[in-house]
């Protein structure tokens, strides 16, 4: 049977004065690659930082179970080195932090991915490498004037190094040119390969999903989740958009 590597069970949650999640239910199978889709604003977003552990969010009610233990009231730092990662979908500029001491200070602070510096710099190149990004990208101040690309290949390129347990990648596709976007998705594919990692990808654009072997599909209309299906939800969706599922919703009641 597989494994279960996070369940949410019941989970709502919001800011201070807006409710935003509604009751989500969630399960991801360990070395399973899911999909979230769902119109703007739905909360996709949201989910991913809750996930997180972000506090610009409460919870609500529900709960949070990560390889076997309850994180719903977890410092995202803890939850970090228990093996959660977020590709964030705008991703943050840092000022004063160059992207290599960055990268290096979070690495030694997990046992098994301490490393010499010498070890350290091999690998960092590899993956530069791997990403198509300059060598001298690791001596600028973290994501500051780096464009809208160069942020999600060093979203990647974090992803490569650190090989965590989950994955959130949200919309670590968007505004990619085609080779940038083929480069991303071959780094999705590798981090699949080499940690037998799981995914949770939240996307508009199902491009990025043609590289990859899609376990679950999962659709959130007004922070409800409310469809999940095989693959083949994504072509379905494609196709139609989410109008039937906003119908659903509205039919339940669900308008929250
Ligand atoms: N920190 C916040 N403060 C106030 N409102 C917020 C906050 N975070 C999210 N929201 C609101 O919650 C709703 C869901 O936002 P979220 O970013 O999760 O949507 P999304 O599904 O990721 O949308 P998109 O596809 O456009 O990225 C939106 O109405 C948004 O304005
Ligand atoms: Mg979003």
């Amino acid at each position: 049977m597989q494994d279960t590597l996070l369940t949410i069970d019941g989970l709502s949650a919001g800011t201070e004065d807006k409710p935003i999640l509604h009751d989500i239910h969630l399960e991801l199978g360990s070395g399973q690659t899911h999909v979230l889709m769902g119109p703007n604003g739905a909360g996709k977003s949201t989910l991913g930082h809750v996930i997180m552990g972000d506090p610009s969010y409460q919870v609500t009610s529900g709960s949070i179970t990560f390889d076997g233990a309850d994180i719903t009231d977890l410092t995202s730092d803890k939850r970090s080195l228990a093996g959660i990662f977020l590709s964030y979908q705008a991703p943050v500029e840092v000022p004063g932090v160059p992207l290599y001491s960055f990268l290096r200070t979070i690495c030694q602070m997990r046992p098994e991915l301490k490393t010499t510096a010498r070890k350290f710099r091999e690998r960092v190149g590899q993956i530069c490498e791997q990403l198509e990004l300059s060598d001298s990208f690791l001596m600028r101040e973290l994501n500051v004037g780096f464009s809208g690309g160069e942020k999600k290949k060093v979203e990647m390129l974090q992803l490569l190094l650190l090989q965590p347990k989950l994955a959130i990648l949200d919309e670590t596709d968007s505004g990619l040119d085609v080779d940038a976007l083929s480069i991303v998705s071959r780094g999705i594919e590798a981090y699949r390969a080499q940690c037998d990692g799981t995914l949770l990808v939240i996307t508009h654009n199902t491009r990025i999903l043609e590289r990859l072997d899609v376990d679950r599909t999962h659709v959130m209309v007004r922070g409800h989740l409310v469809a999940e299906g095989d693959a083949s939800l994504v072509g379905e969706i494609d196709a139609s958009g989410f109008s039937r599922f906003e119908d659903e919703l509205a039919a339940k009641g669900g308008v929250a």
